[in-house]
């Protein structure tokens, strides 16, 4: 069931501050414990200082004691779904033990959750902290 992590995420991208591409995103994500945390986009005049909602919902996670990412809802207003951009799949990777085993939805505020995934169908082909320890 999803519909709290549609909630959290919806929350934290109404708090989204993109005052320059004007694309609020929200992300939440569900840990090992079952706690969700939520976080949006934070844009900055110079451009590339910053960053997307992603990590910022990890900082909550880890902040809050939580080890692994078990599912993650991403929500943006495009009419595509708003798929998490290359850098942070990568950061996400770091927090997934298994990448079947994550489930990603992709959620309109509006029109609710319109894709959902695996992490693995998302992010194949992976190098991470397994790939460089092997
Ligand atoms: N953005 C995210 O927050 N997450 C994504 O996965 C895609 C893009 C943000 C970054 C930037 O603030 C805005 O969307 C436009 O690219």
């Amino acid at each position: 069931m999803a519909l709290d992590l549609f909630e959290a995420a919806k929350a934290a991208q109404a708090r989204a501050h993109a005052p320059y591409s004007n694309f609020q995103v929200g992300a939440a994500i569900r840990d090992d414990t079952g706690a969700i945390h939520a976080g949006c986009n934070i844009e900055n005049a110079a451009y590339p200082s910053g960053w997307c909602a992603e990590p910022s919902a990890i900082s909550h996670m880890i902040v809050a004691g939580g080890k692994h990412v078990r599912e993650l809802l991403v929500i943006g207003n495009s009419d595509v779904p708003c798929m998490p951009c290359g850098l942070c799949r990568q950061r996400l990777l770091e927090f997934i033990e298994d990448t079947q085993a994550v489930t990603v939805h992709l959620a309109h505020p509006e029109r609710g959750i319109i894709k959902t995934l695996t992490f693995a169908d998302l992010y194949p082909h992976v190098f991470g902290a397994k790939e460089l320890k092997s």
